[in-house]
């Protein structure tokens, strides 16, 4: 799974609209995780080879589909919220389409048809290759397609990515955990991944228009198995990628994370020295009725492994606070091993129970109340440990990647380091993409400053 809690509001293109056929344009606003991001750029090349032109903004278009997330219910009442906001748009536009798609379209299917009678279309994640058709039938009648395919994996469609140093690639779609919280197995169906040959001549595509840094994306991404290729040796054919300096991923599982994939990230230079590895508790009990596959000892034993051999890494984390049946001791040993493991920062979740999934059953026994002092308590801890971690930068020299101007001026840069920390710093010259050393000076809660060294 990959981090949530962000929402993000994707343009994906900027190109002006330009006619189809139909003279039709299409504008997609993504919520949720990277992969919602990645799967939004897919579904463009989908609808633009179809004549579908895209969307400058959404008052221009005459297709409106959300790509929308489903892990938690808030972010569902979001999305609710903003369908009914989008449906004011048709009073100046009788003729606007509406669509919902993704893991909430998957996840609620036709009863979100019942609840908003204005809603013209229901796509599910492994819907997007029929998006044109389902487009077309839905101005005569609501449609919705939210079949499950085991083999889906949109490998020939090429995403059409905003332009930038850096760019998503799913490498593999779907989870076969078994997490009883997760609702993402029910909505993005079984585990396939892509083919090491279509990924890699994707990545070639890339770093020949220039970009420097590539994100490889799954919901488990470290499970990736193709015939013959691991992810390990995915890492490592990548590595040889000349013009890609930098290759991140997101999320691994830990019981996933083999020996192998250990060395192949130790020993491949461009691997980033980042690990998101989501932990959701540190009490036993709890990750046992969570079905995480671990226990606090064993991710313990990953982490020593992954330090061992890369000394430098960052590491980063999901928690679940709240969870049915988490005593206060429980939480308590999250707590504490916040403190022991010292992540550079994590994503900390507040237990929502998703219907479909076992754990849903046992309902959502602690009080709200109790969910909201436990996240505020640890929320509070994480963010002192994320500002410590970022002083022991203070006085050293970071391989920054400039990324663009930053948000405060256009004097100065903003980039990431290997640990996938923000660095701000003056501009001299230098252009995004390029990897430059810089002496970190300050360290704020989320950001470092510094400036070019030498
Ligand atoms: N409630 C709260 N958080 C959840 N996550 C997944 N399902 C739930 C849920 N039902 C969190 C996990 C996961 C992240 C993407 O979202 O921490 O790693």
């Amino acid at each position: 799974m990959l981090p949530g809690g962000r929402l993000e509001n994707t343009v994906m293109e900027e190109d002006p609209i330009y006619p189809n056929r139909q003279g039709k344009s299409v504008y997609i606003e993504t919520y949720g995780c990277q992969m919602n991001v990645s799967d939004s750029e897919m579904m463009t090349r989908v609808l633009k080879q179809a004549g579908y032109g895209v969307a400058a903004d959404l008052e221009q278009a005459d297709v409106i589909l959300l790509n929308t997330c489903a892990v938690r219910e808030h972010a569902e009442q979001r999305i609710l919220g903003r369908v009914g906001q989008l449906a004011q748009c048709r009073v100046r536009k009788p003729h606007l389409l509406l669509g919902l798609c993704g893991c909430m379209a998957q996840h609620l299917r036709d009863r979100l048809l019942r609840q908003i009678p204005y809603l013209n279309l229901v796509v599910g994640p492994d819907g997007y290759r029929r998006l044109p058709e389902l487009i077309a039938r839905a101005s005569e009648e609501a449609v919705i397609d939210v079949r499950l395919d085991r083999t889906e994996a949109y490998e020939d469609i090429a995403p059409v990515r905003a332009d930038g140093v850096s760019a998503f690639v799913t490498i593999m779609r779907g989870c076969d955990k078994v997490c009883s919280f997760c609702i993402v197995p029910f909505v993005r169906g079984r585990e396939r991944s892509l083919a090491p040959e279509a990924i890699l001549a994707d990545v070639r595509r890339l770093a020949a228009s220039g970009v420097k840094e590539i994100t490889y994306l799954g919901q488990t991404v470290n499970s990736y198995y193709h015939d013959e290729t691991d992810f390990a040796g995915l890492l490592r054919r990548t590595e040889d990628i000349d013009g890609i300096e930098r290759i991140r991923f997101m999320s691994p599982y830990p019981a996933d994370m083999t020996d192998r994939a250990i060395e192949a990230m130790a020993s491949c230079k461009k691997v980033c020295r980042h690990l998101h590895l989501p932990l959701q508790s540190a009490s036993d009990p709890v990750l046992e009725r969570m079905r995480r596959q671990y226990t606090v000892g064993e991710y313990r034993h990953l982490v020593r492994r992954l330090r061992e051999a890369m000394p430098d890494l960052s590491l980063t984390t999901d928690i679940i606070v709240g969870f049915p049946g988490e005593t206060e001791e429980d939480f308590r040993l999250t707590y504490d091993f916040l403190e022991e493991m010292r992540y550079d920062s994590a994503f900390l979740f507040k237990y929502s129970a998703r219907e479909g999934t076992r754990a849903y059953r046992w309902g959502d026994i602690l009080s709200e109340e109790e969910k909201n002092r436990r996240l505020e308590e640890i929320i509070a801890l994480q963010e002192r440990i994320t500002v410590e971690a970022n002083r022991e930068w203070v006085g050293r020299i970071a391989d920054v990647m400039v990324e663009g101007e930053s948000r405060r001026s256009d004097s100065e840069w903003y980039g990431r380091t290997s640990q996938y920390k923000t660095v701000v710093f003056p501009r001299n010259g230098e252009r995004p993409g390029e990897i430059v050393p810089v002496t970190i000076e300050e360290a704020r809660t989320h950001t470092l400053v510094g400036r070019r060294a030498g």
